[in-house]
């Protein structure tokens, strides 16, 4: 069995599948912290392993960027490969000063004005929902680390380049609740929903639009290990 993007066979996913949007992240949180991980995808480099992390099967698989690409990966792992459970684990701009480079936040909704769940699903919604249960048992693995996790809502949005700026951050920041904006989760959360699935998505801050400061790559490696400790022991439990 195999998908037009994914060459792994049903059985190579475990339940759960970390989603960092690089495939090399993908290949470093696997080769970094999950026990003989053995790569199961490699189609158009869209990397996928499978290991385990304190002794529970785990994968990792990347989403590429924005909201058909993971439109497409998070759908063939939930409807082909009986994957259960998809934790993002990415980045994201912040739009408030009261969010800090290299801080970690949980979506608590996504916001977007993206046609995905629409076009996908009939779904007229511009907020999309992560699992309440899956997002208790990572803020509770976060306070047993002792990692500092913000639950708040998120804004997906379709552009990175504005061609004007982009000053509506302050707007949607104070008219939806979003702190900070990522190009993914209300795609994956649609998923989820429509196939009766659970979802959740993990950030750090990278940069921020208040400031227009950004994180050194050093920085950022750092605070995405705390961000995948606490993905792992959510994903194990
Ligand atoms: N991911 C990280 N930073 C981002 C930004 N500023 N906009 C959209 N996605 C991001």
């Amino acid at each position: 069995m195999s998908t037009p993007h994914n060459r792994a066979e049903k059985g190579d996913f475990a339940k759960t599948v970390l989603m960092p949007g690089d495939p090399l992240r993908a290949k470093y949180i696997a080769e970094t912290f999950l026990e003989s991980p053995r790569l199961v995808n490699d189609v158009r480099n869209m990397l996928g392993f499978t290991g385990t992390y304190k002794g529970a099967p785990v994968s990792v698989m990347a989403s590429g960027m924005g909201m058909p690409s993971i439109g497409i990966y998070s759908y063939e792992l939930y409807k082909f490969y009986d994957v259960e459970n998809i934790i993002r684990v990415g980045s994201a701009g912040s739009y408030t000063a009261d969010v800090d480079l290299l801080d970690v936040v949980l979506a608590s909704k996504a916001y977007s004005q993206s046609s995905y769940a629409k076009m996908q699903g009939g779904a007229d919604s511009e907020f999309m929902y992560p699992d309440k249960d899956l997002n208790g048992v990572i803020m509770q693995c976060a306070k047993d680390s002792g990692i500092k996790v913000l639950e708040a809502p998120i804004h997906s949005g379709d552009v990175f380049y504005y061609q004007d700026g982009f000053s509506k951050f302050k707007e949607i920041n104070k008219d939806k609740g979003c702190v900070c904006v990522e190009m993914e989760s209300y795609a994956l959360f649609h998923n989820a929903n429509v196939l009766s699935k659970n979802a959740a998505c993990l950030l750090t801050i990278s940069d921020s639009l208040v400031t227009s400061k950004e994180t050194t790559a050093k920085e950022r490696e750092t605070s995405f290990n705390d961000m995948i400790e606490v993905a792992l022991l959510a994903a194990a439990k």
